[in-house]
């Protein structure tokens, strides 16, 4: 199994050439949740501005809780997809209530509005050190590029077996899990990433990727296919 290869020189590589970004500094739930809510359909680069004058506003759970809707569009003004700024202030709440602690577990997590799996799992191990999968679009492409998979990622099915795969390989320190997690990520954002052809050269994992090694890297996730194959 490739995906068993990966962890090691990618941990390597991410320490040495990982972004400093400001939830990458912190383990507050909060903080990690805020983050881990804008970055959904939105890249880094926008999301830094919005991010600090978000959290400058509203420092902690409580403050999001109380805080008027009006002031709340206002700052998400221009980050698009607005539900997740109502979503953002229903989940306060009901942390808020929960005494401001948010829940340390995958499954806890995701009983709250706008947490999905991928965001449970990125929430749990890195404010939690749980060892818990984070799947993204870009760790998808990552996987489906290393082992030369040709399933169609926009099937549910083939995304529950990633995170299984990703889930399997995973390393077993919280420290190693939190860095695993930011890393595949990292690598799917920067080298191994959705526009233009892979930085392969670059790549911690370029001696057993099977994409590179055959060809396909370019071509694939495949993604909304007509007929699976
Ligand atoms: N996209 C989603 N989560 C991210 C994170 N923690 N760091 C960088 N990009 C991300």
């Amino acid at each position: 199994n490739i995906l068993q290869r990966l962890p090691a020189p990618l941990l390597d590589w991410y320490r040495a050439n990982a972004r400093d970004l400001p939830w990458r500094r912190t383990r507050d739930p909060y903080r990690i949740w805020v983050s881990e809510i804008m970055l959904q359909q939105t890249r880094v680069a926008a999301v830094l501005g919005y991010y600090a004058r978000f959290l400058t506003a509203f420092p902690t759970v409580e403050a999001l809780a109380a805080a008027p809707e009006e002031r709340l569009m206002k700052l998400w003004e221009g980050l698009g997809y607005y539900s997740r700024a109502r979503n953002l202030q229903k989940t306060a709440r009901i942390v808020a209530e929960q005494g401001g602690r948010f829940p340390d577990t995958y499954a806890g997590l995701l009983k709250l509005p706008g947490i999905g799996d991928y965001t449970a799992g990125a929430i749990a191990s890195a404010a939690f050190g749980q060892r818990e999968a984070a799947v993204d679009g870009n760790v998808l492409r990552v996987v489906m590029r290393l082992t030369d998979c040709h399933d169609d990622i926009a099937d549910p099915k083939v995304k529950k077996a990633v995170r299984a795969q990703v889930q399997a390989v995973m390393p077993e320190t919280a420290e190693d899990i939190r860095v695993f997690n930011q890393a595949t990520m990292e690598l799917g954002a920067t080298v191994c990433a959705p526009n233009g052809p892979p930085r392969c050269l670059e790549c911690p994992a370029r001696d057993f990727c099977l994409g590179r090694l055959r060809g396909t890297a370019e071509d694939l996730p495949v993604k909304g296919a007509k007929k699976p194959r």
